[in-house]
């Protein structure tokens, strides 16, 4: 794209303001620019225009969705995990490491993953997960391919950070790097923010577009040639979570469903978890802001509460199905952020407060894709530990005293 059909595009969105320090960049970073405005999607901005008009989507018909207990999990162990085991020693399970997010309530501006959580020595959350995944690894006799998505703003150091560690003891011939796309920031007018005079701000895109950025990536190839027919989706945050645990993929093989997920009973009615329930009949996650209070506190007859079952980000997709939906588009969510920017002197903002808008689709909006969801129990204070914040709840502290209490050196 030149410059005369860059101006022609963005006069049509109303958002000409990017070309402002044009004539200031050097002959690189104008092409850089051109490139940015070339690739920028004219849908975002009436999705965010529409979003001004009527708010978040509204919702269908919400009802309870029970869950595999504990129990009868126990009950059924051995035929699960055997089911999971075979599958995996054939090679039809993969997993997939959600890492391009940007870990800002952690305040840190490395990948996630490269945070250390050790007192005594150190052990990195990705270490954590690895070695999660490895005991399956053991286990099975089989490594399994692990995808890691990874953002433009994330990637080189992910990479380069495994390369030093040296893969923690997995298979690198197993392991893929993929990119995610990028989205634009924009303030509440609806422009389009610059981060620096040739650059507008970016950021990663949520973690909803996961498979589709696997596939422009090339892997698909890869699934089908290794016959990879299920994906464990997971988060980075999560440093006590199981990864392709066999007793879960069994569970969801033998069930017959579209896809499953790893649910925690929630610790009180307010707890701040999206919820696994029925939307119009088949299987979707209400948002814990998104729950009225009728919600919140209903009550089953046992006692149990109605909307018990909160997801864990860790979910199994088959990649057939995956496939068959690539072509139907996710809601998109529009977040308020904080967001530094180049003000119209020139000057870099740095927002104490939010200031901006991100467009984000989450893998949580694939479950309402699929025509049914196994909600899989599983024991909280063994297999979730996530780690949003640098305090209180769902954070280092609290990822380091559960971690203590299974056993793990800190
Ligand atoms: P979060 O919702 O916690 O977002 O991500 P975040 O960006 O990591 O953290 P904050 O909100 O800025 O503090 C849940 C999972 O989804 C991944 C994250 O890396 C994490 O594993 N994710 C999130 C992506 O891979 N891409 C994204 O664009 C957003």
């Amino acid at each position: 794209m030149n410059d005369t059909e860059a101006k022609a595009k963005l006069e049509q969105l109303g958002q000409t303001h990017l070309l402002q320090w044009y004539d200031t960049l050097t002959e690189t970073g104008q092409e850089e620019l051109l490139a940015q405005i070339e690739a920028l999607d004219p849908q975002l901005l009436s999705v965010f225009r529409q979003y001004h008009k009527d708010g978040e989507l509204p919702r269908g018909r919400i009802e309870p969705l029970g869950a595999l207990t504990m129990e009868e999990i126990a009950q059924n162990r051995e035929r699960f995990e055997s089911a999971g085991l075979e599958a995996i020693r054939q090679g039809k399970v993969g997993a997939v490491l959600l890492a391009g997010g940007m870990g800002t309530r952690l305040g840190s501006d490395k990948p996630k993953g490269m945070y250390n959580i050790g007192l005594t020595r150190p052990l990195y959350i990705f270490e954590c997960l690895i070695h999660n995944l490895m005991e399956v690894v053991d286990k099975a006799g089989a490594f399994l391919h692990l995808f890691i998505m990874t953002s433009e703003k994330n990637d080189e150091d992910t990479r380069n950070f495994f390369e030093e560690m040296k893969y923690f003891g997995y298979d690198p011939e197993y392991v893929h790097f993929f990119i995610q796309e990028m989205a634009p920031a924009v303030d509440p007018d609806g422009k389009i923010l610059l981060e620096e005079k040739g650059r507008i701000a970016t950021s990663p895109n949520g973690n909803g577009g996961w498979f589709s950025s696997l596939v422009k990536s090339g892997l698909l190839a890869l699934l089908q040639r290794e016959g990879i027919d299920w994906l464990n989706v997971f988060a980075v945050d999560n440093v006590l979570q199981r990864i392709a645990d066999p007793c879960f993929v069994g569970a969801a093989l033998l069930s017959g469903c579209e896809c499953a997920s790893k649910v925690v009973a929630k610790a009180e009615p307010e707890e701040r978890l999206g919820v696994l329930c029925l939307e119009d009949g088949t299987p979707s996650i209400v948002e814990y802001y998104e729950m009225t209070e009728e919600m919140i506190t209903r009550r089953e007859p046992d006692g149990r509460l109605s909307y018990n079952y909160g997801v864990t980000l860790n979910y199994l997709f088959r990649t057939e199905k995956l496939t068959e939906l690539l072509q139907n588009t996710l809601p998109m969510h529009i977040v308020n952020k904080k967001v530094p920017y180049i003000d119209e002197n020139g000057e870099k903002i740095t927002p104490t407060e939010p200031n901006a808008y991100k467009f984000e689709t989450l893998v949580l909006d694939m479950i309402h894709m699929q025509k049914d969801c196994l909600a899989f129990e599983v024991d909280r204070s063994r297999e979730f530990a996530p780690i949003k914040n640098p305090d209180g709840v769902d954070s280092v502290v609290s990822a380091r005293e559960l971690l203590q209490k299974n056993g793990i050196t800190l």
